[in-house]
C-alpha cells in the first residue's frame, strides 16, 4: 500500500509520492532508463486572449487570482484532476505486459509510451500543486491514490484491465486517441499554463496513436487471429471510449466551454457561443461516426449491442 505523507506542500513532495507510487504498482523503474528526465514542459499557445465564450477577447489567465469566479476556478482544477487521473491509470493498467512484450520492438514502446503518460500525469500535477493551492495539492496526491486494479479511476475506461497485447493495441488507437481530443480542447483553455502544458502532451500522445494503428494492422496483416475477436477487442474499447465524450447535451461541457472560461460578452463573443458548437459537433461528429462503423459494422444507425456496458462514472 501506498505510504502516504500527510500532506503534500511542495511540488517536491509530490515527486516524493510519485517515486512511492512506482513501487506501489510495482513498476519496474529500471526499464524507464537512465537518460531519461520527468520534466515539466511548456509549449507556444496559438493566441493570448481568450479565445470563445464570455470572456473572449481578454487575457488569458496566468495566475489563479486572474480568474474572476470561484466556480470556474473549480470547474478548471475539476478537468485537470480527470485528465491527471487517466494519464497515471493508463500506465497501471498495461503495466502487466512488460513482461510479454512479443518483441523488442514492442518492449521498447510500451516503455516508451508509459513513461510519457507518467511525464503527462507530472504535468497536470504540476499545474495543480503550483497553481491551485491546498486543494489542487489533494487533487495532486489524489491522482496517485486511485488504482485502475481497483476500478476506483474516476472514468470507466481506465478501470478495465488490458489483458493482451491485441487489447493494448486496441486500446492506443481508440482510448488515446480520445486523449487527443481532449488535449486538444484543454489547448484552448483561458488558463494560460494549461493551455501551455497541452502541445508537448500532443505531440507525444501522437506517437501513441500510431504505435495502436501500426499494432493493429501487424496483427491483421498477420492473418493468426479471426476479425470476431478483433471485433471484439474494438466493442471492448470503442464503447468505453464513446462514454468519455459524455452526453450530446451535457451542461457540464456547455459550461466549461462558454459560462467558465469567457465572460463580458461581446457580440463577438455571442456569435462565437451560438458557432463553436456546430463547428465542433460537426468535426466530432464525422469521427464518431467513422468510428462506430469500424465498431459496430452495419448498425451504424442502431444502438450497440444489446448487453454493452457503458461506464462513465
Ligand atoms: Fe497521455
Ligand atoms: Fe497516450
Amino acid at each position: 500500500m501506498l505510504v502516504k505523507k500527510s500532506r503534500i506542500g511542495t511540488f517536491d513532495d509530490w515527486v516524493d509520492l510519485f517515486n512511492q507510487w512506482h513501487d506501489d504498482i510495482g513498476y519496474p523503474t529500471e526499464l524507464i532508463g537512465k537518460d531519461y528526465h520527468f520534466e515539466t514542459k511548456l509549449g507556444d499557445i496559438d493566441s493570448n486572449e481568450i479565445e470563445f465564450g464570455h470572456f473572449a477577447g481578454k487575457s488569458k489567465w496566468e495566475r489563479l487570482t486572474d480568474i474572476p469566479d470561484q466556480r470556474i476556478k473549480d470547474s478548471l482544477a475539476h478537468l485537470i484532476e480527470f485528465q491527471g487521473d487517466t494519464e497515471f491509470a493508463s500506465v497501471e493498467q498495461q503495466r502487466n505486459l512488460l513482461e510479454r512484450a512479443p518483441t523488442q520492438f514492442d518492449l521498447e514502446n510500451i516503455i516508451r509510451i508509459n513513461r510519457e503518460e507518467m511525464r503527462h500525469g507530472w504535468q497536470m500535477s504540476y499545474v495543480l500543486v503550483t497553481y491551485f493551492g491546498e486543494a489542487g495539492k489533494a487533487q495532486a496526491q489524489r491522482l496517485l491514490e486511485r488504482r485502475a486494479s481497483e476500478k476506483t479511476r474516476l472514468l470507466g475506461s481506465f478501470n478495465e484491465p488490458v489483458l493482451n497485447w491485441l487489447d493494448f493495441f486496441t486500446y492506443t488507437s481508440f482510448i488515446d486517441r480520445d486523449g487527443k481530443y481532449q488535449l486538444n480542447m484543454l489547448s484552448r483553455s483561458a488558463f494560460a499554463p494549461l493551455g501551455r502544458s497541452m502541445l508537448p502532451m500532443l505531440q507525444e500522445e501522437a506517437y501513441h496513436l500510431a504505435q495502436g494503428n501500426i499494432g493493429l494492422m501487424r496483427i491483421v496483416k498477420a492473418g493468426k487471429i479471426s476479425p470476431t475477436i478483433i471485433q471484439k477487442y474494438f466493442n471492448k474499447w470503442l464503447s468505453t471510449a464513446f462514454d468519455l465524450f459524455g452526453q450530446d447535451e451535457s451542461s457540464t461541457a456547455h459550461w466549461a466551454c462558454f459560462k467558465s472560461p469567457y465572460s463580458g460578452r461581446s457580440s463577438k463573443a455571442a456569435d462565437s457561443e451560438r458557432q463553436i458548437p456546430e463547428k465542433h459537433r460537426r468535426l466530432c461528429g464525422n469521427d464518431l461516426r467513422r468510428r462506430r462503423q469500424i465498431a459496430f459494422p452495419g448498425r451504424l444507425r442502431e444502438a450497440p449491442p444489446a448487453g454493452h456496458a457503458f461506464h462513465r462514472r
